[in-house]
């Protein structure tokens, strides 16, 4: 019953188990996990998630300051005061909420705007909202694509991807990572086919920070006549000079026939978009059921999102240090001889590849005052677990300097590095 060996994959698809049996087994592996004070996940926090934290340690229980490289608040916009003023300024003119979807209630003008500005953001002609990065995606995919159709995915898409690729219900293709060449070896086998076909990637990696090589990949979509759609949840806000996302790092704006974005990540907050032609945005308010029968966002959640685009857009600075900080981290755990994979971006995952190693690490950094996230299945495959560092705009110098020591120590303890 440890935590660290317990094969999950296998109980997941143990035919001779009723779920029941599965549900009570798994239980008494997170109850273990608990009483040894190894459990790494669903931690409570005691105020904001900033650059610095307060939460409570495994060991003691007691909250303790603790610096935070697992967020995807990679610009500090969480706690912005600007975006914080907007935010309530909102509740008293909106009120808290639509209490219904935008279908039939209606959406505020605050909406609208909204959108409007996001499609400019992303050099699209309009752009839907959607509760989430995740609904967004599945939303789009399930509109755009049924049973006789072809969904062609990189190997390592993200699952809301996935899961929309699934609920459609279309055949699906998948390329190697990463590889335009597999890609259009796939086009190529059904382009006799009929039925519509969606290419679609992450922009940025989220388990390994990684950016798609968007340019080929337009080519070859471009070459075939299929519709490409890029999953920028990570991009957007953090990646570009000007933060437009994983399409600006690869010279693609207005190339590409889908944008997906979150505010869950570089916006501080929660909510998805989709970007695109007006018939898209069109067909998805019509067809998009993930949009359509669920509430739309609250007015305030639609200006805090509104103020955090403002202040990607009106302090490029902040991009900037958020770079500079990934960069430093970067370089600081290659030099100390880290598998750092291919990150490229603030996402920085450091391989351990040894499940009870990465726990080892992680939980005494977290009892050191450094929170960090273990990444193993079902979010990656066995056997390649790592520790995710996320860099964020708002870490000092000293928050990196004393990260990068401890994982330092604790690598070379648990024989991660020489
Ligand atoms: C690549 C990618 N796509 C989509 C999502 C879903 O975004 P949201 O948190 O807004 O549902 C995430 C979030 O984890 C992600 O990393």
């Amino acid at each position: 019953m440890d935590i660290t060996t317990f094969d999950v994959k296998s109980l997941i698809g143990d035919p001779s188990k009723t779920i029941q049996e599965k549900m009570v087994l798994f239980h008494q592996v997170i109850e273990e996990a608990k009483r040894r004070k190894l459990y790494l996940f669903f931690f409570f926090l005691y105020g904001p998630s900033e650059n610095h934290i307060l939460a409570t340690t495994l060991e003691t229980g007691e909250p303790r300051d603790m610096i935070m490289m697992a967020s995807n608040n990679y610009l500090g916009l969480t706690t912005n005061d600007e975006v914080k003023s907007k935010t309530k300024a909102a509740i008293d003119r909106w009120g808290i909420g639509m209490a219904g979807p935008g279908t039939l209630n209606g959406n505020t003008t605050l909406h609208q705007e909204f959108e409007a500005k996001l499609a400019e953001f992303k050099k699209c002609d309009a752009a839907m909202l959607f509760p989430s990065g995740y609904s967004a995606n599945v939303g789009c995919i399930t509109a755009l694509l049924g049973k006789d159709d072809f969904f062609i995915g990189d190997e390592l898409n993200h699952a809301s991807l996935i899961d929309g690729a699934r609920y459609s219900r279309a055949q699906r293709i998948i390329f190697k990572h990463s590889d335009p060449v597999d890609l259009e070896r796939c086009l190529r086998e059904i382009s006799e086919k009929p039925g519509q076909k969606l290419v679609a990637v992450d922009g940025v990696f989220s388990m390994d920070g990684e950016i798609a090589p968007l340019q080929p990949i337009v080519n070859v979509c471009k070459k075939f006549g299929v519709m490409l759609l890029v999953d920028d949840a990570h991009g957007t806000g953090a990646v570009g000079k000007l933060g437009h996302g994983s399409l600006e790092h690869c010279d693609v704006e207005g190339k590409v026939d889908i944008v997906m974005g979150t505010f869950s990540k570089a916006f501080g907050c929660y909510g998805g978009f989709i970007a695109g032609s007006k018939e898209l945005i069109n067909w998805l308010r019509h067809f998009a059921r993930a949009g359509m029968f669920t509430a739309a966002l609250a007015p305030m959640t639609v200006a805090a999102c509104m103020g955090s685009l403002e202040v990607i857009k009106n302090h490029p600075e902040l991009v900037q240090r958020l770079h500079e900080n990934s960069a430093f981290l970067h370089k600081s755990l290659q030099d100390m001889k880290f598998d750092l994979g291919p990150a490229q971006t603030p996402i920085i995952p450091v391989f351990i590849r040894d499940r009870a190693k990465a726990y080892g690490i992680v939980k005494e950094a977290y009892e050191r005052g450094l929170f960090l996230s273990l990444i193993e299945y079902p979010a990656v495959a066995p056997g390649t677990e790592r520790i995710r560092l996320t860099a964020m705009a708002t870490h000092t110098k000293s928050d990196l300097d004393y990260a990068i020591d401890l994982l330092g120590k604790l690598g070379r303890k648990y024989g991660v590095i020489p």
